[in-house]
């Protein structure tokens, strides 16, 4: 995915400085130093990013662990665990959401004009909110890749664990200030979401965003039951022109699972309200699914914090680049070229959904599009760079599915 080079390189050493203070001020640093210190990193942080690392990964098998809800708890030392997460998962997953933001303003989407009201505001709503991930996210996309966030706006966090809600609300605060933006205020819930009950309460009030980050993997139920959850919480409680963005971890069981709750929304929504805007250009059945070894996901490069550099040392992980899934979800009955003027003049789009490998003279990659799903294409080099995400308007294709050649084209997105 192509992201602002301010945004990939926001994560510096300033960022790096208030991660440390809001962790001290609440208690889970000794001193704001230390966050680069080796002898603390090893001894207070890594091993817990190790047990994390395990536990998530346990989930990301096809078993998951029914007792994950606890896992802030776990262990003798749960401020550490909290600290583990903060410096670790947290900024990777503040990015990727960060990253999707940055995808729909490059494709022109803006935030629609509200002129009956005289103070234009929003409300979003984040689930399983963990330190505020996504919200920060949307804070991140909008400081480095604005698409015209009003600049009144509250943030809903709904988390099970009071610490790590206490943790985000007041790195959302600070984050902001760091990022000079207007005063967007947030709500803590602390509250465990259970399916059977919504996720929200009836009396909830209606969103313009709703946030989903890392957290729908934590919920067993089927895509089918999950999209039956979602289109009847968005038929109450997601406005008119509403988004929701939901990323997911890339691994072939969280990535297909989204493709087939992507499906579920499609077959289930009777209004025909709801449209898949990202990643997918369009309704058309999903050619990853059709082959149960087959996935899609994206991918995002970033400097990362000087720290989290050592950390991933000590720890052998490696987030160089960073992988997920994700879908954006609009309701909205707008044609797509109007949401995304970007695309105005696409009669058509070839996705990468891949890397690009130069073979010879020309790069390979595979592509999704709306009328044959995937296809294995070559470019010539000269034509431009493409990279997994970018997409190929009116692309002249010569060839079958197996095997086909991108002729000409208008523009490489
Ligand atoms: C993997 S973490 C992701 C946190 C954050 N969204 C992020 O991207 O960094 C999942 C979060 O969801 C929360 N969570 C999981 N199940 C939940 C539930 N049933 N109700 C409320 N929160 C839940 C966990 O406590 C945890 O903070």
């Amino acid at each position: 995915m192509k992201v602002p080079s301010s945004l990939s390189q926001a994560f510096d050493e300033k960022f790096e400085r208030l991660l440390a203070e809001v962790a001290l001020a609440e208690g889970l640093l000794p001193a704001v130093e230390e966050i680069r210190a080796k002898r603390f990193l090893t001894r207070s942080v890594a091993p817990h990013v190790e047990r994390l690392t395990e536990l998530f990964n346990r989930l990301d098998s096809e078993k998951p662990d029914s007792g994950l809800d606890k896992y802030w708890r776990k262990g003798s030392n749960p401020e550490n665990l909290r600290l583990a997460y903060f410096l670790s998962f947290m900024p990777g997953n503040l990015y990727r959401m960060a990253s999707v933001w940055s995808e729909l303003s490059r494709l022109g989407f803006r935030w629609p004009a509200d002129d009956n009201s005289e103070s234009v505001s929003f409300r979003a709503v984040e689930f399983g909110a963990g330190p505020a991930t996504g919200s920060s996210g949307i804070l991140a996309g909008e400081a480095h890749s604005p698409v015209g966030l009003p600049a009144n706006g509250n943030f809903a966090l709904i988390e099970q664990d009071r610490g790590t809600l206490r943790l985000g609300e007041r790195f959302f605060d600070a984050f902001r200030q760091h990022l000079e933006l207007p005063a967007y205020s947030t709500r803590p819930f602390h509250r465990k979401l259970e399916l059977r009950q919504g996720w929200l309460p009836s009396s909830a009030p209606s969103f313009h965003l709703w946030l989903m980050s890392f957290v729908l993997n934590e919920f067993h139920e089927s895509p089918q039951q999950l999209a039956a959850s979602l289109l009847k919480s968005w038929d109450k409680h997601l406005e008119p022109e509403g988004l929701a963005i939901l990323v997911e971890p890339a691994l072939r069981l969280q990535s297909r699972r989204i493709l087939e709750l992507r499906q579920a929304i499609l077959d289930q929504d009777q209004s025909g309200e709801f449209q898949i805007l990202l990643p997918c250009l369009g309704h058309q059945a999903c050619g990853a699914l059709a082959d149960p070894e087959d996935w899609c996901h994206e991918e995002v490069a970033w400097w990362r914090p000087p720290y989290l550099r050592m950390l991933d040392e000590m720890t052998g992980l490696d987030r160089k680049s960073l992988p997920f899934s994700y879908l954006v979800v609009i309701r909205s009955r707008r044609p797509r070229e109007e949401i995304l003027p970007g695309l105005a003049r696409a009669r058509t789009t070839h996705r990468l959904v891949s890397p690009a490998f130069k073979v010879g003279s020309d790069w390979e990659f595979y592509t999704c599009d709306t009328t044959d799903g995937k296809r294995r294409s070559r470019l010539k080099q000269s034509q431009g760079e493409p990279i997994r995400g970018s997409i190929l308007v009116n692309a002249s294709v010569r060839g079958d599915v197996q095997a086909s050649r991108i002729e000409k084209l208008d523009e490489l997105i």
